[in-house]
């Protein structure tokens, strides 16, 4: 297993034929352009294009009309969600920051989804309460703080409806899933309860991306 699962590991691509293909099945517009390109001083740890692209999809293929993701930084991967849900979707995307939130409504407006995409300011565990009352989600997708992914992970799993999608990126903690120290054992304890309660798969996106449909 180990073996079979390090063989496959292996990197066929080079970042040029990343870029390409990136280029090639998940090119910007406007609107996703200027949310990608964030003004100096806020930290560009956005989704990459391709794995943006993929949460757009993952929300089409699933017909997600309701949606909850945490941490918005400057709105790049609510434009995707929102986009892959439909006009007929709604997104409530948190973020702590006041500046990031003020910068991803601008982002967000600039695209068209002021109507579809409501920024909610605050830090998750305080916010994920006041958005209980708009569950069953069709989708929860994780960016924020890493050691808050059991417990936002926890409220997903009572507010999804079965069949629903949770998403986290960053599974892999920037290489440190396995290291130890807290962070590491929470993001490991994520991926324990998605695999507990989902059937789900760990994407090898550049640092990971655990999808789960809520069993
Ligand atoms: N999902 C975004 C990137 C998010 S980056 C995208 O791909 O486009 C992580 C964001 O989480 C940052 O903007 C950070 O300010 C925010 N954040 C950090 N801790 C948080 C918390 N406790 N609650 C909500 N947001 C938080
Ligand atoms: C960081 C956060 C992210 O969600 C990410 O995708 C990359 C970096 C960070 O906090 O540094
Ligand atoms: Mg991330």
């Amino acid at each position: 297993m180990a073996d079979q699962a390090s063989r496959q590991g292996e990197r066929y691509a080079s970042a040029e034929i990343l870029d390409y293909v990136a280029r090639i099945h998940a090119g910007h517009d406007a609107g996703l352009a200027r949310a990608f390109a964030v003004p100096e001083g806020v930290p560009s740890i956005m989704v990459g294009p391709s794995e943006g692209r993929l949460l757009q999809l993952l929300a089409r293929l699933g017909g997600a009309r309701k949606a909850v993701e945490v941490g918005t930084l400057a709105g790049y991967s609510a434009i995707h969600l929102a986009r892959g849900m439909g006009p007929l979707g709604r997104l409530w995307s948190i973020e702590y920051d006041a500046g990031h939130a003020a910068l991803a409504r601008d982002n967000i407006a600039a695209a068209g989804l002021s109507a579809q995409i409501e920024v909610r300011q605050g830090r998750g565990a305080d916010v994920l309460p006041s958005l209980s009352q708009h569950a069953p989600f069709d989708l929860v997708f994780l960016d924020a703080d890493k050691e808050g992914y059991p417990d936002y992970a926890a409220w997903a799993l009572e507010h999804l409806r079965p069949g629903g999608l949770l998403l986290g990126d960053n599974a892999f903690l920037f290489g440190d899933l396995l290291a130890e120290g807290g962070r590491a054992s929470a993001m490991r304890a994520f991926h324990e309860l998605v695999a507990s309660r989902c059937d789900s798969v760990c994407i090898p996106t550049p640092d990971g991306l655990v999808l789960g449909i809520v069993r």
